[in-house]
C-alpha cells in the first residue's frame, strides 16, 4: 500500500482504504479503480492524500479501456423512434393532411422518459446531429435540451412533460413552408425571409386544427422567435411578458442551431456554441435560462471524451469555473491544465 497526494494521482490505480466524507459517509470504497470523476470528487470536497494499492494488473487496464468503450454512448431507442415519428408528422402536415392529438402524446411518450432517465443528454444530441438532417431531429433535440433546463430550474413533472410536447411541436409550422426554402444553402432575399418567419402563426394554426387545449404548449409555437428585448417576430412581445416555455425554448433552440450543420454554416464546437448563446443573452435571449444551460454543460462534462486542438482525444477531468473552456484534462495517463497549457485547446465532445 502506498500513501499518494492528489497531484500526482493518477485514473486506474486502485483504492487501498475506504474514504469518508466530513459526516462519515462513504464517498469511495476501498478497491474502487480511479477514473477522473473519482479524482475529481476527490478534489472538490478538499483531499489531499488517498491510499492506494501499489500496483493496477495488466487485467485490469484491459477491464478499463473496455468500460469506457462500453461508455460510448448509443442513440436511446426511444428519441430514435420519435425522430422517425416526427418524420410522419412532417410529411401528412406538408401533403395536407391532420394529425392527431394522440401520435403527438405517444411522441411525447416515446422521448419523455429517455430524457429524464438520462443525466447527460449531450451526447444523444450528437448522435442525432450524425443520424438525420436538421429538419426531422431539430425538434426533437430542442425537446430534450429544453426539458433538461426546466429540470434544472425545478419544473415538476406534470410541466416537464407538458414543455417537451411544446419544445417537440415549437417548429411544426414550418410542414407549410417549402422545402426548398427551409434547405436554402445561402442567405434568404427579405421576401423568403418574411415567408419563413410565418412558421409560428402556421403552427399556431396547426395546434388548433389538431385541438390542442394547453394554452401554455400553444403560446410557446407562437413565441419561440420571440426576443427578450421585443426585437422578435411575430408580435414583438417584450421579455417579461413571454411565456417561461417560450423562453426556455428559445434557448434550446438556439444552442441546437448553433451546434449543428447548416446549409449556410458549419456546426460551431460546443464551447464556441456556449460563448454565441452568452453574447445573445444581451438581448434576445433570457439571460437566466443562459446560465442554467452553461450550468448544465459544466456539470455533465466531466468524464467525457473531447477533441483537443492537435488532434488528440482527451477526458475531461475537471472543469475550471473561471474559464471553463480550458478545463483540466487527462491524454492518455498524464494530466494536462488547460489554463496553464495555453498552446492547446478543446475542440468538441469526441
Ligand atoms: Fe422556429
Ligand atoms: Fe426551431
Amino acid at each position: 500500500m502506498i500513501k499518494l497526494s492528489l497531484e500526482h494521482l493518477q485514473v486506474n490505480q486502485k483504492l487501498a482504504r475506504n474514504i469518508y466524507d466530513q459526516d462519515g459517509r462513504l464517498l469511495l470504497a476501498r478497491d474502487i479503480l480511479l477514473e477522473p470523476r473519482h479524482i475529481e470528487q476527490l478534489l472538490k470536497k478538499g483531499f489531499e492524500e488517498v491510499y492506494l494499492w501499489e500496483e493496477t494488473s495488466a487485467e485490469e487496464k484491459t477491464e478499463l479501456d473496455n468500460r469506457a468503450a462500453m461508455r460510448k454512448a448509443v442513440l436511446l431507442p426511444g428519441i430514435g423512434t420519435a425522430v422517425e415519428a416526427f418524420r410522419e408528422f412532417m410529411l401528412s402536415l406538408s401533403q395536407g393532411h391532420a394529425i392527431t392529438l394522440n401520435q403527438v402524446e405517444d411522441t411525447v411518450d416515446l422521448i419523455y422518459p429517455e430524457i429524464i432517465g438520462s443525466n447527460n443528454i449531450l451526447n444523444q444530441i450528437k448522435l442525432l446531429r450524425q443520424k438525420d438532417e436538421y429538419t426531422m431531429k431539430h425538434s426533437v433535440s430542442v425537446s430534450i435540451i429544453a426539458v433538461k433546463l426546466g429540470e434544472g430550474m425545478g419544473l415538476n413533472n406534470k410541466s416537464l412533460r407538458c414543455l417537451a410536447k411544446a419544445a417537440l411541436l415549437h417548429d411544426i409550422g414550418k410542414a407549410r413552408i417549402p422545402m426548398d426554402l427551409i434547405n436554402k444553402p445561402a442567405q434568404l432575399t427579405s421576401q423568403e425571409h418574411k415567408e419563413m418567419q410565418q412558421h409560428p402563426l402556421y403552427g399556431f394554426r396547426i395546434a388548433q386544427e389538431m385541438q390542442l387545449t394547453e394554452n401554455e404548449v400553444i403560446t410557446a409555437i407562437l413565441q419561440h422567435h420571440e426576443h427578450f428585448d421585443g426585437s422578435g417576430y411575430p408580435f414583438k412581445v417584450l421579455g417579461h411578458k413571454l411565456h417561461i416555455f417560450s423562453r426556455i425554448i428559445a434557448v434550446a433552440d438556439v444552442f441546437d442551431a448553433l451546434t449543428s450543420d447548416r446549409p449556410y454554416r458549419k456546426a460551431l464546437p460546443l464551447f464556441e456554441a456556449l460563448d454565441e448563446v452568452v453574447n445573445r443573452s444581451l438581448g434576445h435571449l433570457d439571460p437566466f435560462i443562459t446560465r442554467r444551460l452553461i450550468s448544465y454543460v459544466l456539470n455533465v462534462i466531466p468524464g467525457e471524451m473531447v477533441k483537443l486542438s492537435d488532434g488528440s482525444i482527451a477526458s475531461v477531468v475537471l472543469v475550471n469555473q473561471n474559464e471553463p473552456q480550458r478545463p483540466m484534462i487527462r491524454v492518455k495517463d498524464q494530466f494536462i491544465n488547460l489554463q496553464e497549457e495555453r498552446r492547446l485547446h478543446v475542440i468538441d465532445l469526441a
